[in-house]
């Protein structure tokens, strides 16, 4: 199956974008520090699908997600920075209102899992390849 490169250089701080992979939607986010800081510092106990932070990351200014949700296969809202991102600040699926954290894990709504990773590798400081 195809493998694509997406050059992250152009994607700002606190800046998303959205990449056509094997069909589907993947987002890449460039995590702000209090982004980054933010699911840090959740407790485990507290989450559905528990995942730390650490695990979903490669580099935790990067974070890189299929972008449907785990529901019924919307694509959630949070892509722009003018977007709704629900309550935990990542995304918001506005079909049946699931919300995701700033590392694409579920905390509220009908959702029963995390966004999907992707499988993926850096090529460089700011290049991944997909697949
Ligand atoms: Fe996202 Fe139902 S498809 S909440």
């Amino acid at each position: 199956l195809a493998s694509i490169d997406v050059d992250l250089a152009p994607v700002a701080e606190g800046q998303a974008i959205t990449v056509t992979w094997r069909g589907k939607p993947v987002f890449v986010r460039h995590r702000t520090a209090e982004e980054i800081e933010s699911a840090k510092k959740v407790n485990l106990g507290d989450l559905r699908d528990p995942v730390a932070d650490d695990a979903r990351v490669k580099k935790p200014e990067w974070l890189i997600v299929i972008g449907i949700c785990t529901h019924l296969g919307c694509v959630p809202l949070g892509q722009k920075v003018t977007d709704p991102r629900g309550d935990y600040g990542g995304w918001f699926c506005p079909c049946h209102g699931s919300h995701y954290d700033t590392a694409g894990r579920i905390r509220k709504g009908p959702a029963p899992a995390n966004l999907v990773l992707p499988t993926y590798a850096f090529t460089g400081d700011t290049k991944i390849r997909l697949g």
